[in-house]
């Protein structure tokens, strides 16, 4: 279990971290998002005593982690994947720090096997990919079996399969009742492993519940119907006050009634309904509403200027447009040449904008 009460974190006049107070308990995965310098990576390194809280205070079951004697049994992390000594090989660098903590090469073999590196244990790292690099960092995580495990941005990198391996990892992990504590910017993946979320932005706590509640809230209040009668029910649905829109023949979309207002109002009207469903937003859809005030990082004035209930006049572009993944990535965000890995993206990034698009 991890506790934080007020926790907070100032870089001089900057509040990296502003009193963050939850905690983050055994059995489930609990993922941590938010949007670009939000302020997760910090929370993660005061976790482990590698920044000193300006102040509150953060404990991994019950003790500050320096204060535990073996805290690589305790809290096994994941925060910069890369920050290893090139021309060390895989198997040295975790022997290291093996050796910090009295385990022995056959744990070191183990976890080495557990993350797919068994073939390249006595390669230099330096030599690695991004995505073998992350799977580095996921070993020394494991390498004490820990009680609590705690990756930031674990799936940065790597590739579909390595993404499914995580899951599958993280969810076996919280089953055999550890505590389990991940950031990601990828919210399909987050919506499918972490059934707990926290969600911080500009430093501050957002939300702190689960994942199946968050999207709820979230939910978009539209309910799609099929029907061979759509002119019929369409007169009859605004005539109740609703709202209806229709993509498609003998399809509607209708806001202001719930799926029982509009299924009673077909039945008193004699129309047959092929399907009433409401629609569900997606974790990106709630993530993105929820944090579109939170988000620091924006390039361009115009892309904060593109939510829909602006006076957009081309809505529909301005949302394809904002769906289409960066062509363009931020100088510096990552090495060329990696591009089969998955690019470190947040949601915030998909609405990074073209300078056509900017200039639109
Ligand atoms: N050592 C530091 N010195 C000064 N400012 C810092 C330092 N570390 C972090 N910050 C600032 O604190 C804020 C939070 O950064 P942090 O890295 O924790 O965000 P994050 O949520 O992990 O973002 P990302 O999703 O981009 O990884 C940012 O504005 C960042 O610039
Ligand atoms: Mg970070």
């Amino acid at each position: 279990m991890i506790e934080m009460h007020g926790l907070t974190k100032r870089y001089g006049e900057k509040v990296a971290v502003d009193g963050l107070t939850f905690d983050v308990r055994p059995g489930i995965v609990t993922g941590f998002l938010g949007p670009n310098g939000a302020g997760k990576s910090t929370t993660m390194r005061m976790v482990l005593g590698l920044d000193a809280p300006s102040s509150g205070s953060v404990t991994v079951d019950g003790r500050r982690y320096a204060e535990h004697p073996a805290p690589l049994h305790e809290v096994g992390a994941l925060l910069e994947a890369r920050s290893v000594h090139p021309s060390r090989t895989a198997a040295g660098h975790l022997l290291a720090l093996a050796a910090t903590c009295g385990i022995g090469r056959r744990r070191v073999d183990e976890v080495l096997d557990q993350v797919g590196l068994a073939e390249v244990a006595d390669k230099r790292v330096g030599g690695f990919s991004l995505g073998m690099g992350q799977r580095l960092g996921i070993a020394a995580a494991l390498l004490g079996d820990p009680g609590t495990v705690m990756l930031d941005e674990p799936v940065n990198g790597l590739d579909p399969e390595g993404v499914l391996w995580v899951r599958t990892l993280l969810r076996g992990l919280a089953e055999e009742g550890r505590t389990v504590f991940v950031s990601s910017h990828l919210m399909s993946e987050m919506a499918v492993t972490a059934e707990h979320l926290v969600v911080v932005g500009r430093g501050r706590l957002i939300r702190d519940q689960s994942t199946a509640d968050f999207i709820a809230s979230a939910s978009t209040g539209r309910v799609h119907v099929r029907t061979p009668q759509a002119a019929e029910l369409r007169e009859r649905l605004l005539a109740a006050g609703a709202r209806v829109s229709s993509s498609a023949e003998g399809e509607l979309d209708v806001e202001g009634l719930t799926s029982e207002e509009i299924g009673s109002a077909a039945a008193v009207s004699g129309v047959v309904l092929a399907e009433l469903t409401p629609v569900q937003a997606s974790l990106e859809e709630a993530f993105m509403e929820l944090t579109a005030d939170a988000v620091e990082y924006r390039p361009g004035a115009h892309a904060a200027a593109s939510t829909p209930d602006t006076d957009d006049t081309d809505t529909d572009t301005a949302v394809r447009r904002r769906s289409t993944p960066p062509r363009m990535r931020p100088p510096g965000a990552r090495r060329p040449g990696l591009g089969r890995s998955a690019p470190k993206q947040s949601p915030t990034a998909a609405r990074r904008t073209s300078d056509e698009e900017v200039a639109a």
